[in-house]
């Protein structure tokens, strides 16, 4: 299979297993996804079908059992420095003793090769563009589960990487702070030009946010449906999730998944 010229990051016949206590698991098997430039790919499916595992391996901080792993146009050797990567718990990504100004200057400060004065900039204009302006001398324990999220996400944007990967970033949140998450997510991704890879367990939260929603299948996982999103942006929380156009993307991915599961579907009707 041809790669997309454009694409960012790409697996080929991706394999990945692990060997623990004498059991071998196999968590991703035979894998073909190429993340297009500019786009923004949710990747949904059942708990334990290699989501995760996919997310590292496409960051560089897990290596394939076997198959390719690509960056641009070359085979991944290490971690790309224009990627980043959001944890799903980010009570444990940041630094309690630290303040919001510390955490997000931390990775530039870690990086070196930018003035104090650059820094401290920088680390102004991300804390304001995830609309924390006022909360630079808090501490993460003083704030709440969503604008410690917004704190880990101005941190890994801070070097202006040109993708970001999540992994459930917005699972532990209220629905209403979750809708606010997924608005400023899908502004930065515009306004910073990302491409963004999203896992998430949730098919409306995929839809909503996405160009392109992939799904696999129960594990070991394996791509089950590709589906490019065409709605129309600016997307709306409420007018957009009634669309005709998303209420088929959800209807398909639901009758997926659900089949998988044995739980209904075309399969079982
Ligand atoms: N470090 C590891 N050691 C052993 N097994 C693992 C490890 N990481 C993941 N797995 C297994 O691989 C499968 C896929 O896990 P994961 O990628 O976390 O799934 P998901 O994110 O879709 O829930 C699961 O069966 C899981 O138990
Ligand atoms: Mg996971």
């Amino acid at each position: 299979m041809n790669r997309r010229s454009n694409a960012v990051l790409g697996v080929r016949g991706l394999r990945k297993s692990f060997s623990a206590a004498g059991a071998t698991t196999v968590a991703l098997n035979g894998v073909d996804l190429d993340i297009e430039a500019g786009s923004f790919v949710s990747i949904v499916g059942p708990s334990g079908c290699g989501k995760s595992t996919l997310l590292q391996i496409m960051a560089g901080l897990a290596s394939a059992t076997s198959g390719d792993v690509f960056h641009k146009q070359s085979r991944m050797h290490e971690p790309p420095p224009d990627v980043v990567y959001v944890f799903q718990q980010y009570t444990r990504s940041l630094f309690p003793w630290k303040t919001v100004e510390r955490n997000v200057a931390f990775g530039l400060e870690s990086k070196g090769g930018m003035s104090r004065a650059d820094v401290a900039a920088r680390t102004r204009e991300m804390i304001g563009l995830v609309k924390l302006t006022g909360f630079e001398r808090h501490y993460p324990w003083q704030l709440s589960g969503g604008m410690q999220q917004r704190v880990a996400i101005a941190r890994a944007l801070a070097c202006r990487p040109s993708v970001l990967l999540m992994d459930e970033p917005f699972s532990a949140v209220d629905a209403l702070t979750r809708a606010g998450l997924q608005e400023l997510l899908r502004s930065l991704w515009r306004e910073m030009n990302l491409t963004v890879v999203f896992v998430t367990h949730d098919v409306d939260e995929g839809i909503y946010l996405s160009t392109r929603v992939v799904a696999l299948t129960r594990a070991p996982g394996t791509v089950a449906i590709d589906l490019p999103v065409e709605l129309r942006d600016p997307r709306d929380q409420i007018a957009t999730r009634a669309l005709p156009a998303y209420l088929d993307y959800r209807a398909r991915l639901l009758a997926q998944l659900f089949a998988d599961e044995g739980l209904g579907g075309p399969e079982a009707a």
